[in-house]
């Protein structure tokens, strides 16, 4: 094992997350989830969030320090998301890392939480080949990325212009009275249903669009023709066929994701695609990438579920990038940036 060895601290959403990391081998990832706390809001409260981080933070990094089997004084650097990301939650993380990095006279990195969830996938697969692209999918991105350089240079090709895959999934779960978050009971839901049975929209493809929206995303049509669909269902009196709805909206959104993703590795030519973030756990879209990626010689890197969510290793997987590419550490004084581009 040998590589610089990293704390991660991530608080951009309502997952409180440490990772340890030395170099691309990862030593530890705790996670603490607020998700328990918002499901009667049917969404992330940003305020509740911020009390979850304060309270999960310390227990949480003790945690991570248990398993990886360190002493904090060992570690060559604290990384932290500085965004983007909800402020307040961001602030905790932030002031947490700020604390460590001055009490231990380490060096503070301030990183990017969407580079994260590209960096983090060189703990499962090794270094990243050029070129390479990525597919961020979650409750708060959807976004394509070129990635040329996993720590320095990472542009962003499209993202969604309204609404994020993720809220579109917990969305739609709610119109079918499905609990909150809406993604895993979807996919579950359209298990049993026909994706073909309700021809919903595909946000962003026509000849007309693509000139201007090539890779870019759109879901919030989509919400609204489901709305549209359980509304007349019920004011005609019939059953809501949740499993074709969930099934054919399930089918909308993963058709678009692939397709726009496997044409931006054509058009870039990058031969690697690495899918991360929430949605990324989906089954449907993981096959159709899968086949699509497999059509036209692209190879799909996808992590476990586990590290496509929200976590610290993530951040402590791209701290170590940075370390590694020798890029300066970050002020003390650095602040958080909900809107951070990558
Ligand atoms: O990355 P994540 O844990 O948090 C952020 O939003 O940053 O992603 C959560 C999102 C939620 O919208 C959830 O409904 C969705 O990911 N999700 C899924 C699945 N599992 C989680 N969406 C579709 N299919 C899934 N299996
Ligand atoms: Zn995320």
């Amino acid at each position: 094992m040998s590589g610089p060895l990293i704390l991660g601290i991530e608080s951009s959403c309502d997952e409180t997350g440490v990772g340890v990391v030395r170099g691309t081998t990862l030593l530890a990832n705790e996670v603490a989830s607020s998700v328990a706390e918002h499901v009667r809001f049917g969404g992330v409260v940003p305020e509740v969030a911020s009390r979850a981080h304060l309270q999960a933070l310390l227990p949480t990094l003790r945690r991570a320090q248990e398993t990886a089997g360190i002493d904090l004084s060992e570690i060559d650097g604290i990384a932290v998301t500085a965004g983007p990301g909800l402020m307040g939650a961001l602030v905790v993380g932030l002031a947490a890392a700020k604390a460590l990095a001055f009490a231990l006279d380490k060096p503070l990195y301030g990183v990017n939480h969407l580079a994260g969830h590209v960096a983090v996938d060189l703990v499962e697969h090794g270094p990243l080949p050029q070129p390479c692209l990525a597919l961020l999918v979650s409750g708060g991105h959807t976004s394509l990325l070129q990635v040329d350089d996993v720590a320095r240079s990472i542009t962003e090709l499209g993202s969604t212009i309204d609404d994020a895959a993720g809220e579109a999934y917990d969305k739609v779960a709610r119109l079918l009275s499905l609990p909150y978050p809406g993604g895993p009971h979807i996919d579950r839901a359209a298990a049993d249903g026909d994706p073909t049975a309700i021809a919903f929209p595909r946000g962003l493809t026509s000849r007309r669009d693509l000139e201007r929206h090539r890779f870019d995303f759109s879901f919030s049509g989509l919400k609204t023709s489901v709305a549209r669909y359980v509304e007349t269902a019920e004011a005609e009196g019939r059953p809501v066929p949740t499993a074709d709805v969930a099934a054919s909206f399930q089918e909308a959104v993963c058709d678009v994701l692939s397709a726009k993703a496997i044409d931006a590795c054509a058009a870039t030519g990058a031969t690697d695609l690495l899918i991360g973030g929430g949605v990324a756990a989906n089954r449907r879209l993981r096959e159709l990438l899968a086949e699509r990626a497999a059509a036209a010689g692209v190879r799909l890197r996808t992590p476990p579920p586990v590290l496509c969510t929200d976590n610290g290793a993530m951040i402590a997987a791209l701290g170590s990038a940075v370390v590694t590419a020798g890029l300066p550490p970050s002020p003390l004084d650095l602040g958080a940036d909900s809107r951070l581009p990558v």
